[in-house]
């Protein structure tokens, strides 16, 4: 079960469907602060990374305000991306952020890691970007409320396109928060960075006994995709950050490179 404002998701194992309206509303009589709770019919899915969603107990209405590390984000669970469960890496990121560095967030949702940099760091410039208008619509929102609209600027688009034509050489660090696009996104990214700076980038990674073994082929897969487009890896570090499925993490690798070290 997540939990983003006052509306619960659950998702239902097939054994026991027969029993969601019982299940739906005992977590509404058990959790105080819920208003609504919703069934997820299928995976998250589509370009938009959305949820389709049953009301299974309490008020109808898909629209919420969820607080995370004192930041206000307004949203539609049923229109955009969001996950509490990313909550703590999120905050690992922005203390990772230099004090006056450009950042551009490739995928960046309705803004919980954008706004989370801005508020902490006052002099950072932050270029957010995704394809959702009505995530763009949100990040907008949430930036005027968090009051950090001035160091945020919100672009729709392809992000692979935006920084191709728009923020070629802009940044110190780019986020790749989007686990089926980040791989395919590096040459776009790295079209993107200075001459030296970071990156985050999300996938998935499987592993057999350990999970230490997804951090260490995260990185080594990294390392050798950032070395086929001509980049030197200066350093690299994997982070898990969620149980995805069995035997299979979210990682985050953390990479330091340089576009002109082996360039030149
Ligand atoms: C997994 S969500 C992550 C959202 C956000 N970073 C967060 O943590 O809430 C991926 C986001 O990428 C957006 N997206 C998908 N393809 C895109 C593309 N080609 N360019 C920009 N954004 C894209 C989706 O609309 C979605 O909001």
């Amino acid at each position: 079960m997540d939990i983003i404002g006052d509306i619960a998701i659950v998702k239902i194992p097939r054994e026991l469907l027969k029993y969601k309206e019982e299940l739906g509303k005992a977590v509404l009589d058990t959790q105080k602060k819920v208003r609504a709770v919703y069934q997820q019919v299928q995976p998250v899915s589509g370009q938009h990374r959305t949820r389709q969603l049953e009301l299974l107990a309490g008020e109808s209405g898909t629209e919420t305000e969820h607080r995370e590390h004192g930041c206000v984000y307004l949203l539609d669970v049923s229109q955009v991306y969001f996950s509490p469960r990313l909550s703590h890496d999120r905050k690992r990121i922005s203390g990772l952020v230099g004090s006056r560095e450009t950042v551009v967030n490739m995928f960046a949702g309705v803004g919980p890691y954008s706004i989370l940099i801005a508020k902490e760091r006052p002099h950072v410039q932050i270029y957010s970007i995704d394809i959702n208008p009505r995530a763009v619509w949100y990040h907008r929102v949430n930036s005027r409320r968090n009051k950090v609209y001035d160091r945020i600027r919100v672009l729709q688009g392809d992000a692979r396109i935006i920084l191709r034509e728009s923020l070629v050489g802009m940044a110190d660090r780019v986020l790749l928060p989007y686990p089926a696009l980040s791989l395919e996104s590096l040459p776009s990214a790295v079209e993107g960075l200075k001459t030296r700076g970071w990156f985050h980038i999300y996938f998935h990674s499987s592993y057999a006994r350990r999970q230490e073994e997804a951090l260490a082929k995260a990185e080594s897969m990294v390392s050798s995709r950032l070395q086929n487009i001509d980049v030197k890896v200066l350093e690299v570090h994997a982070v898990h950050v969620r149980e995805v499925q069995s035997r299979t993490s979210q990682v985050c690798v953390d990479v330091e490179l340089n576009k002109t070290a082996s360039r030149t």
